[in-house]
């Protein structure tokens, strides 16, 4: 066995591609192993790969990127917590996969989101997995310290866990939730029987895979999902996405989809996709700029006969969430009208009627009017990334990339603020 033969291994068990770890990168690893384990040359070091499974572990453990944190990226917990309110599961309990886990702030920070959205323990169950070793050691021990907790937006810690020597312990009843898992995504059976799982998480793991490899990854977890299960991924990994087994949720961020077939058909039916991507909105960015409202006044009526009714843009924006969430879409577009008509340079208008458009799936329309938010406000987060995913699904992957890329600066920008 030779050094290539490491890189195959590694590209062949755990997926990664030796452009994105980095040839270099896995000299080092191997260098370090070898004095680790008294090995004079890297053909001895290479057959000890081979024959020992341990060693072969201990090189996949020094390979894997654990870089994690509770909550991270925020926007996926909140569409979980709007997703799992409104499943009608029965008797049977709400079954959840994370992949990769790392160290165990993803699937824990999940059982915390169900804890709040009101599921007891046994309602619920994780599984969490990683090709590490040393990160699902430290996942089942549950103590973390400060580089786990990253933002401003803490509450979840004072309540959740106990501090004790600079450290912070997890609740016994949180970890109970969760069961730990080793094993590579890619191996043989990947968590067969275990399934179907109801939400996947599976962020920030895809970036390090080519393209074949990510299509075999979102195949195996396809099989895995129930019909309407909902699948969470990073936001840098959601680019090319293979042929006809998911599709986008539209959501801000565009990091949620279903499996093809269950959101598409049934968009202009799909209320909740668009109340959650509208309250997502309402909650980022509220404007409360007064404005005169006449323009509920249909033309033909006298509008001299109807006194002028003072309405903020954000009463407006609850407005039209409050019709989204009622599945009166009609109206709701009819509202952002209104808005635009009375704020003509309100952004947030032209997004929210954009998102709703989408539902009538009517993207042409949608596509122009989130390029008016953009050109209203060219910071519009969430219009950027619808833009980008229609620019997809129209295979224009140069405008896609273009939208992406400045959504990405936006989303940099705005976390390097936070801290
Ligand atoms: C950057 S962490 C992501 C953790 C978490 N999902 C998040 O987004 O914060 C990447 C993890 O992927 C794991 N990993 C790499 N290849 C894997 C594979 N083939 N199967 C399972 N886990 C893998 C690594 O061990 C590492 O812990």
């Amino acid at each position: 066995m030779s050094f290539e033969a490491i890189l195959h291994l590694i590209k062949n068990e755990m997926g990664l591609s030796p452009e994105t770890v980095g040839v270099e990168t896995v000299k080092r690893i191997v260098e370090r192993r070898m004095q680790a384990v008294g090995e004079k040359s890297v053909a001895s070091y290479c057959r000890l790969v081979e024959c020992s499974a341990d060693e072969k572990q201990a090189l996949f453990n020094e390979v894997s990127v654990p870089e994690t944190w509770f909550f991270r990226d925020h926007e996926p917990f909140k569409v979980l917590s709007a997703y799992v309110k409104k499943l009608d599961l029965g008797e049977r309990p709400l079954n959840v996969l994370s992949i990769p886990c790392s160290s165990g702030e993803e699937p824990y920070s999940i059982a915390m989101v169900l804890n709040d959205a009101g599921f007891n323990k046994d309602q619920f169950r994780i599984d969490a997995v990683d090709i590490s070793t040393e990160v699902i050691k430290k996942a089942r021990k549950g103590v973390y310290g400060n580089n786990s907790f990253r933002g401003k937006d803490i509450v979840y810690r004072k309540k959740y866990f106990e501090h004790h020597d600079g450290k912070y312990i997890i609740s016994d009843d949180i970890k109970s939730t969760v069961k730990f898992h080793n094993s590579s995504v890619l191996a043989d059976g990947f968590m067969r029987g275990k399934g179907p799982y109801d939400v996947v998480f599976c962020r920030n793991l895809l970036i390090y895979f080519d393209y074949e490899t990510k299509c075999k990854v979102l195949s195996t977890l396809h099989g895995l999902m129930s019909k309407k299960a909902l699948l969470i991924l990073g936001h840098a990994e959601t680019g090319r996405m293979p042929e006809g087994l998911f599709e986008s949720l539209h959501l801000p961020g565009s990091f949620a989809y279903h499996k093809a077939g269950i959101s598409v058909s049934k968009r202009s039916k799909s209320a909740s996709v668009i109340a959650s991507a509208i309250s997502f909105s309402s909650s980022a960015k509220k404007p409360s700029k007064p404005v005169v409202a006449t323009v509920a006044v249909k033309k033909t009526q006298a509008v001299e006969a109807v006194a002028p009714t003072v309405k903020s843009e954000a009463e407006w924006i609850d407005s039209i969430q409050s019709l989204a969430d009622k599945g009166q879409l009609k109206e709701a577009i009819t509202e952002c009208d209104s808005l635009i008509e009375a704020v003509p340079d309100s952004a947030q208008g032209y997004y929210l009627k954009g998102v709703v458009l989408l539902a009538f799936d009517a993207d042409v329309d949608a596509t122009a009017t989130f390029k008016k938010a953009v050109y209203l406000d060219p910071n519009n987060y969430q219009s950027l990334i619808h833009l980008a995913v229609l620019s997809e699904e129209l295979g224009e992957l140069r405008a896609a990339e273009n939208y992406r890329a400045r959504a990405e600066r936006l989303r940099k920008n705005a976390q390097d603020s936070v801290g």
